[in-house]
């Protein structure tokens, strides 16, 4: 009996137009990315479950519902990252390379696995792109991550996305706005029944419910409450995004999703890619490589998703290859194969035939690869040393000696 295999529920096989635009947004990370001084880490997407529920938050939803989770043969917890930031940490702390005062720039491209309800740019297994700034506490630091991000975005042609910026205070100041968001949020009675559990556990995801929004109006806000270093750094942050002409929205309600934030949290989001409307998050987490063993190291980052950034990128052009040789019998085909080799060591991409067929069924093939030039080896030419060489696309045709063809094509594709 044959079986069928499915992919998994919020899984996805990327191919085709779809793999180019995900590539695309890759070269462009790697192209502006580098720019800023960022090198690459590729930590693995398998850690302790342990080191999620330290960095992330054991309260958090990602924590608490979103892992893929289990155990392995000799019963340890394991995870796979539902994001990348605590695994680049705890990379970077084993390597030596979070240190107070010493400068670490590293991002990483890769999938992350979140057990959510799939939907539109909410996927099982998802793509981020993602940055971390190690060893600074300037808002220098914050400013510039939020800079390249800009600067990738553009680079990207996106249009019509919005930065929302906010100061979610640091371990001084945030415990005085906690109690004052606590005491204002257990005088509502009306939230709904998850918020009613986090006013104990996790105030500050109340703020950023959907469901309670309407609530909220009146809730303490964080730029009044944070203390004055708080608000100096944040002044900053903001100034220098000014000075560099990128635009953004304050939003007193934006919290994110994960424990680690301090001071500097952003959100770039769209409203053009349905329900979820965030491609990119981050901020400031200055306690969270203390919080893995690392010592006293601020830091701060972002991820991008790239299956929403996917949703507003245009697909490249892909492109042609140059040549296709038919050749229309065995020895042909045997001569065929060792021009073909001969002209991909050059440079040169293309296809040849993989067996014999009409004139009319090989041309289809040819057509259909889109090649630029057809070069067709009868035995007649074969013979005589030439090979027929046909422009694709006006269909005029000519024939050249076999010894010429690499300077011919190089001349036509390269420099042509
Ligand atoms: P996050 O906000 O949880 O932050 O995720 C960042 C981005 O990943 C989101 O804005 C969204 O575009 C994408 N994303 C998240 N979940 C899904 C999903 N299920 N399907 C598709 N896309 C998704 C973080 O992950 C932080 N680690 C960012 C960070 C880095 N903060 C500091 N450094």
């Amino acid at each position: 009996m044959s079986v069928q295999f499915t992919r998994l529920k919020g899984f996805a096989d990327l191919y085709g137009e779809e793999l180019t635009i995900f590539q695309k947004i890759e070269a462009a990370a790697r192209m502006v990315f580098p720019l800023y001084g960022y090198e690459e880490i590729r930590p693995p997407v398998l850690e302790s479950t342990s080191l999620f529920q330290r960095g992330i938050g054991s309260e958090t939803d990602v924590v608490q519902k979103e892992m893929f989770t289990f155990r392995d043969q000799k019963g340890r917890g394991m995870s796979l990252r539902p994001e990348a930031t605590a695994g680049v940490l705890r990379a970077a702390i084993e390597a030596g390379l979070a240190k107070q005062g010493q400068i670490s720039r590293l991002y990483t491209i890769g999938p992350m696995f979140r057990h959510e309800r799939p939907q539109k740019g909410r996927m099982r297994q998802f793509h981020q792109i993602n940055a971390e700034c190690l060893g600074s506490d300037s808002p220098y630091i914050d400013a510039g991550l939020i800079t390249m991000l800009i600067q990738f975005l553009d680079s990207l042609n996106l249009a019509n996305l919005t930065l929302k910026m906010n100061s979610l205070g640091c371990a001084a100041c945030r415990p005085a706005y906690l109690a004052k968001l606590r005491q204002f949020l257990s005088g509502k009675d009306d939230l709904c029944e998850d918020c009613q559990r986090r006013v104990n556990t996790n105030p500050l995801r109340v703020l950023d419910c959907k469901l309670c929004q309407d609530k909220l109006a009146d809730a303490p806000a964080f730029q009044d409450n944070i203390c004055p270093d708080c608000a100096e750094h944040f002044k900053t942050v903001l100034a220098l995004l000014n000075e560099v002409g990128i635009s953004y929205e304050l939003d007193n309600h934006l919290v994110r999703g994960l424990d680690y934030y301090c001071r500097t949290t952003f959100e770039v989001v769209s409203n053009e890619i349905g329900a979820q409307t965030a491609v990119a998050g981050g901020g400031r987490y200055d306690g969270l490589v203390a919080e893995l063993g690392g010592g006293a190291v601020p830091g701060a980052g972002f991820a991008c998703g790239m299956e929403r950034l996917a949703l507003l990128t245009a697909a490249p052009e892909v492109a042609r290859p140059d040549f296709y040789i038919l050749g229309l019998g065995e020895a042909e085909m045997k001569a065929a194969f060792i021009l073909a080799k001969k002209l991909r060591a050059e440079g040169l991409a293309g296809l040849m035939n993989a067996a014999g067929g009409s004139m009319k069924s090989l041309m289809r093939q040819v057509a259909k690869s889109r090649a630029r030039y057809c070069l067709i080896l009868g035995s007649d030419e074969l013979a005589s040393g030439k090979i027929t060489l046909r422009n694709m696309d006006d269909s005029s045709q000519c024939q050249i000696d076999l010894d010429c063809v690499l300077d011919v094509l190089k001349q036509k594709c390269v420099n042509g």
